[in-house]
């Protein structure tokens, strides 16, 4: 059974994806701390929900290394992670758009999706790869493509990615946790 650390600044659906995989043992996985990265997030109550301990802030690494942590999963974290955080186990993350492309320093939320249509791209995807301590870096380790349509709005079409992030994060846990 693999302990796995999630980080989150916002809503928490992936976190709470993996959760889901996890509690229903399809993930040979349990997480055992939620880092939120600030007070009143969705995340947090997410956590609350399935009995996840939380920690607000930045932690210390000290503090991270006691979870004896085998995975941490970036969820929507907006903070770079320490080189001593990266240094304790393998750091995964979630990016919504098709890596190496519409990656980087700014490119988080609505502005990939901004991106994407203003580049008039046919399809776009969600991205789960390894954090190599540069922005969107890393080894990439599932991609799942989704078509972009006529009319599509940023939120539409984030909508339509942020569907398969749920899909793939729980998969790539899965198989970082099961092998
Ligand atoms: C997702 O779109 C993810 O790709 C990006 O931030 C968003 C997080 O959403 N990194 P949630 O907090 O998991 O709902």
């Amino acid at each position: 059974m693999k302990n796995i650390v999630v980080f989150a600044s916002g809503g928490g659906s992936n976190f709470e994806a993996i959760a889901a995989h996890c509690k229903s043992g399809d993930i040979n996985g349990r997480i055992v701390l939620l880092v939120a990265s600030k007070p009143g997030i969705g995340a947090i109550e997410k956590a609350g929900k399935y009995g996840i301990p939380v920690f607000i802030g930045n932690p210390a690494p000290t503090a991270l290394w006691q979870c004896k942590p085998d995975l941490i999963c970036l969820a929507g974290y907006l903070k770079m992670i320490p080189q001593e955080i990266l240094d304790i186990c393998p750091v995964m993350n979630i990016h919504p758009a098709l890596l190496p492309a519409f990656g980087g320093k700014g490119m988080y939320g609505h502005y990939v999706h901004e991106a994407v249509l203003a580049a008039g791209e046919k399809k776009s995807g969600a991205t789960v790869h390894f954090i190599d301590g540069e922005y969107d870096k890393g080894q990439i380790i599932l991609q799942r493509e989704v078509p972009v349509l006529p009319g599509d709005t940023p939120d539409a079409l984030a909508a339509r990615v942020l569907k398969v992030e749920h899909e793939i994060y729980p998969e790539a846990v899965k198989q970082f946790c099961n092998k």
